[in-house]
């Protein structure tokens, strides 16, 4: 990137929107000779001229700069691939469709890195007539706790927070869900796929003391 606007992407742009230099001087209420002054290198627009610059190009300031016109390419929104980023300072969650840079508490943060549950974080998932009602096996402590949960469909994404003290369940409509994220303050970014995980739980299921809690859980919710 250009660390300033050149002549040349002025020039470029000009005749691009097919202006003389009268006009585009005219527009921005400076002389031609200023115009040329730039386009030839001699001299560099006033910053406070950016913008009127950019808005006579129809572009914007990034890409005065930059020289380069960006194509909004709507960044492909398949939900199930969405990036987490969370800020180790203030526990900040922000969901993006895709890679981004993201700063948090001057913190630069890295999109989390998801992995399969594991032994220390067992996640029980029980269709509740047309819910989910999810519930991670984890402590609930201000130290080590489940930040947040979320139910992604291919285009929809639910995050509901969660906090110390509080419970580590949550309850997603099951329609077009196909996969689950939690996060542990402690050690990261879970996912699992509800429709395979249910099944996949029903060797888990033997557990019967879990078992249990989860109905007692279910019926204190659901009645
Ligand atoms: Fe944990």
């Amino acid at each position: 990137m250009n660390q300033y606007v050149t002549g040349a992407v002025i020039k470029e742009l000009r005749e691009k929107n097919k202006l003389t230099q009268r006009e585009l001087a005219e527009k921005l209420g400076v002389s031609d000779k200023t115009v040329s002054k730039w386009e030839t290198g001699k001299g560099y627009p006033d910053i406070t001229l950016l913008e009127p610059i950019a808005a006579a190009f129809r572009v914007s300031v990034t890409e005065l700069i930059s020289g380069n016109t960006i194509q909004n390419a709507n960044v492909s929104a398949n939900m199930l691939r969405s990036k987490f980023y969370v800020c180790p300072v203030c526990g900040n969650v922000i969901h993006s469709m895709g890679e981004a840079d993201i700063h948090c508490h001057g913190v630069s943060l890295s999109p989390c890195e998801v992995e399969p549950t594991d032994e220390n974080h067992k996640i029980f998932i029980e269709r509740v007539e047309d819910e989910y009602y999810v519930r991670i096996d984890h402590s609930m402590t201000k130290e080590h706790y489940i930040s947040f949960m979320a139910a992604a469909s291919s285009d929809e994404m639910k995050v509901v927070k969660l906090y110390p003290e509080g419970g580590a369940e949550a309850r997603f409509k099951i329609r077009g869900v196909k996969r689950i994220f939690f996060y542990c303050n402690r050690d990261g970014l879970f996912s699992i796929d509800p429709v395979k995980g249910i099944d996949d739980k029903e060797v888990g299921y033997d557990n019967v003391k879990e078992r249990r809690e989860l109905e007692k859980t279910a019926d204190k919710l659901f009645g």
